[in-house]
């Protein structure tokens, strides 16, 4: 018998007789079994239910149509009660089909997302502090146990902080050293900031300036931070690096006071054997300035390498320039509305890489800023 017997009427498919009306719901049965057991997706199931279940043209409503209505009245009634069956028994089986499909969606589902607790897993490297921030960190702690206190200051600074203020008027040589970024940004109001009015900070110094204008005296504070200069990079130079400033003001500090409070972080910070000198120099902002040395820390002082040739890091001069400082300059209290004849002090400005680079023996200063794991590795 054809696949589609229920697109016509009993008298077509030749049935005349009560007996052949079995037959015929029997086989169409087998056909609705064939094409349930094909159905194992929810899609497939879903056009199972439309060939057979679709109200307007199923299977079953096209049986009802074409075999029951238009019957013979001697057939009628065996038709119905086969039709009846034919749908119970279908609905029956279609049911116990779509549960089965339904539960073995969910396992195939829980089966992927399922964890397995045996499997290693994935070790994720865990990151470290920069040198630069530890260093950065222990300076600070030398510091703050002596009654600092840390402060910072913006990076994008005016000319006024950075050059004016701290005794630097324009055409200044000094300016020279320090030639540096401007930069040009919108303000709060949205207007372009003129050309020359905003530069990076080639020096932390001018925190110095907002930290006294913001404060009265007594004033101790260091003041970490990034510095920028129009400098070329090489194994010692960068146009970004870093720089720890200090400042201590008060109606009785002395030289004696400046230098001892040095000579303690120097020792503190390189170890007790190390011996520290100052020489004459000048910045415009301390009066008078000086430039402090340590000696040789990779020589011991003496100017020979342990193979007796000539120490390469201090070139057989026994010293090592640290860094630059002085007592504050008068000239910048009166920037400050600072009483110049009851008030001293002294300040200080570190270059923060170099005192790594110098501590962990490090010679190319950009290994800073390349991040290579092999070399941040080094400093857990
Ligand atoms: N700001 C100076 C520089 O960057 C260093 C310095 C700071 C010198 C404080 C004296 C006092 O070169």
């Amino acid at each position: 018998m054809s696949r589609n017997s229920h697109e016509k009427t009993l008298a077509a498919l030749g049935v005349t007789q009560a007996e052949q009306v079995a037959p015929l719901f029997a086989h169409l049965l087998s056909q609705a079994n064939a094409d349930l057991n094909a159905a194992n997706s929810a899609e497939t199931f879903e056009k199972f239910r439309v060939h057979w279940f679709g109200r307007k043209a199923g299977v079953v409503t096209l049986v009802g149509d074409n075999w029951l209505k238009p019957a013979v009245r001697e057939l009628k009634p065996a038709v119905g009660q086969e039709l009846n069956k034919f749908k119970a028994q279908l609905e029956a089986r279609m049911e116990a089909r779509r549960a089965a499909i339904e539960s073995g969606a969910e396992q195939a589902v829980s089966a992927k997302d399922r964890v397995e607790l045996s499997l290693p897993g994935v070790l994720r490297p865990i990151g470290s502090r920069h040198l630069i921030r530890q260093v950065f960190q222990e300076i600070e702690d030398i510091f703050v146990s002596i009654g600092f206190s840390v402060v910072e200051g913006p990076e994008i600074e005016t000319p006024y902080y950075n050059f004016e203020a701290l005794n630097i008027p324009e055409f200044h040589p000094v300016r020279d050293d320090m030639d540096t970024f401007y930069v040009e940004a919108a303000n709060e109001s949205g207007s372009q900031t003129p050309p020359g009015s905003l530069l990076l900070r080639t020096h932390t110094s001018p925190v110095q300036i907002r930290t006294m204008e913001r404060q009265k005296p007594p004033v101790r504070v260091i003041v970490p931070g990034k510095v920028y200069r129009r400098d070329n990079p090489d194994a010692t130079h960068s146009f970004m690096f870093h720089q720890i400033e200090g400042l201590a003001v008060d109606t009785d500090i002395t030289f004696c006071d400046f230098t001892g409070t040095i000579e303690y972080f120097v020792k503190q910070y390189f170890g007790p054997s190390v011996k520290t000198r100052f020489r004459p120099s000048y910045f415009p902002f301390t009066e008078p300035s000086v430039e402090f040395d340590v000696s040789c820390i990779f020589c011991g002082g003496s100017g020979a390498a342990a193979n007796g040739t000539t120490c390469g890091k201090c070139k057989g001069s026994e010293w090592i320039e640290l860094f630059g400082a002085g007592m504050v300059d008068p000239a910048v209290y009166g920037f400050v509305n600072y009483d110049a004849k009851k008030l001293s002090g002294f300040a200080f400005g570190m270059g923060m890489d170099r005192l790594a680079m110098l501590k962990y023996g490090i010679d190319d200063i950009q290994a800073f800023f390349q991040n290579d794991v092999r070399f941040l590795k080094q400093f857990p």
